[in-house]
């Protein structure tokens, strides 16, 4: 058996910044810079939450962001336009590359999982949505816990859920925080560097692999067991 992979959904197979297309009708010129403090609010939001012991799922922490995003770019918007806005949220594509490393991950025997904050039914419809639902064996949410990622119960929550030993369990995930989050748990983790210019956090603990694009996962999976045995 190869093992577990966990994929990360928001920012990993799913493109967040996919909805800057739409907020340009509102944000103008602005629109990518919204994007990013919408997204960057979310995760800040997940966080406090979490060390407040506050928890109101991710649906809420994306909706809450986007008020205070607004509020921030000045941006006045109808109840209409905002329930738009979230909709089209639960309708993110997938990235260029996604199907390719899934089927990669399928055809080498991986049990492929999504592991994510958002709530099941919202990673549902993203993967119905994008078409890959049926690379996943199932959906693992967060929500069922109700804490958000880093705390160390999710990632145990994971490995219970999902019938893995942590060290045949790899997080696969383009979010610095969650790849350190998994390996402080005790799994393995990919960190999949999508923006070059992001860089991982500097602590005292990294991922076992990088790679730049989902296809490649297996490859640079199987040479980092091959240097563990030799
Ligand atoms: C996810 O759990 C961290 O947003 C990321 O899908």
């Amino acid at each position: 058996m190869k093992g577990t992979l966990a994929f990360d959904i928001y920012g990993t197979l799913i493109d967040t910044q996919g909805i800057t297309g739409m907020l340009e009708k509102h944000a103008g010129l602005k629109a990518e810079a919204f994007s990013q403090l919408w997204r960057k609010k979310v995760l800040e939001y997940s966080f406090r939450r979490g060390l407040m012991d506050r928890y109101l799922d991710f649906a809420a922490c994306t909706h809450q962001a986007l008020d205070y995003t607004l509020e921030v770019f000045g941006i006045p918007l109808s109840v209409r336009e905002k329930t738009a806005l979230l909709e089209a949220y639960r309708e993110l594509p997938v990235f260029d590359d996604v199907r390719e490393g899934l089927s990669e991950a399928e055809n080498a025997g991986f049990r492929i999982y999504a592991f994510s904050n958002g709530k099941r039914s919202d990673v549902e419809h993203l993967l119905d949505h994008g078409g890959i639902r049926k690379f996943f064996i199932d959906i693992v949410s967060v929500d069922e816990v109700r804490k958000f990622k880093p705390d160390p119960e999710v990632y145990r929550h994971f490995l219970k859920r999902s019938f893995s030993q942590p060290e045949h369990t790899w997080l696969v995930s383009s979010n610095p925080f969650d790849v350190l989050g998994a390996v402080s748990a005790g799994l393995k983790s990919v960190w999949v560097r999508r923006s070059p210019p992001v860089i991982m956090d500097p602590w005292e603990i990294a991922p076992e692999v990088t790679v730049e694009k989902l296809p490649g996962i297996v490859p640079a999976i199987a040479s980092f067991e091959n240097t563990q045995v030799s």
